[in-house]
């Protein structure tokens, strides 16, 4: 199903959409880039990220981006329909490897000490969210961004909805979601959209706010 969203046309993402992906996060989280990569020359760190929603688009994430009349991508959202199935696809389908090897044999060039602290972020995440309320399974919205020049036009709010279709249709019953405290323009998105907090993570950035919706009653 294909949404209009003002002059844009929201669709399924694939393969190719990634690079352009990687460049709208690239300039909608200029801290996390700042704080996890040395900025340098060239596309390094593009090249590091793509490969990293490369990894989450195979291992059957679903992705949606929102694209212009002329074809330029101007946002995108990104789910998975189950949180815990999503660590298990990835080793399972090797993706994991596939990018160790990529990142040890220098195809893709992530230095020791980002890797070190992508690493001990990701723990520290895992371990903060064991105060958050048990469920035997939820769907998460893994991304949302647009591109500045298309914010402020609903395009947002459109693609977390067509995310939220997608999981509704595939009968998850529960999303979950990240948002920083002081990032007041993805919180009120949320909040509008009828996600509640439901406790507070950390990572070696500082603190997450936690929320949650139900898109159905029921097990979750
Ligand atoms: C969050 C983001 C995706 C919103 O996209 P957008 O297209 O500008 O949002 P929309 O125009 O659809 O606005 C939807 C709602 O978000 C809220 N919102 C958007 N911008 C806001 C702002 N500057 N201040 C307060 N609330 C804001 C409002 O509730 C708005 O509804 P309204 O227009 O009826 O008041 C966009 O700001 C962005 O890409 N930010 C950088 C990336 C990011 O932070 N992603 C979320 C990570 S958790």
């Amino acid at each position: 199903m294909n949404i209009i969203s003002g002059n844009k046309e929201i669709i399924s993402g694939c393969e190719e959409d990634i690079q352009s992906i990687a460049k709208i996060y690239l300039e909608a989280f200029p801290e996390s880039v700042d704080f996890f990569f040395r900025r340098d020359a060239g596309d390094r760190i593009l090249q590091i990220i793509a490969l990293g929603f490369g990894i989450l688009l195979d291992a059957g994430c679903k992705f949606f981006v929102a694209k212009d009349s002329p074809g330029n991508l101007c946002g995108y959202s990104i789910v998975v329909l189950d949180d815990a199935e999503l660590h298990k696809a990835v080793i399972r389908h090797g993706h994991a490897l596939g990018a160790a090897k990529a990142l040890f044999t220098g195809k893709i060039a992530i230095r020791f000490t980002e890797m070190l602290k992508l690493g001990a972020n990701g723990m520290v995440m895992a371990a903060s969210s064991f105060v958050l309320p048990k469920r035997t399974s939820f769907g998460r919205l893994m991304s949302i961004a647009v591109h500045k020049g298309a914010r402020g036009q609903g395009l947002g709010r459109d693609l977390l909805r067509r995310a939220l279709q997608c999981l509704a249709d595939e009968g998850v019953h529960v999303v979950r979601l990240e948002v920083r405290p002081e990032n007041t323009a993805a919180y009120e998105l949320y909040r509008t959209e009828g996600f509640s907090e439901i406790g507070v993570t950390r990572d070696l950035q500082g603190r997450w706010v936690a929320m949650e919706k139900l898109l159905f009653k029921g097990r979750g």
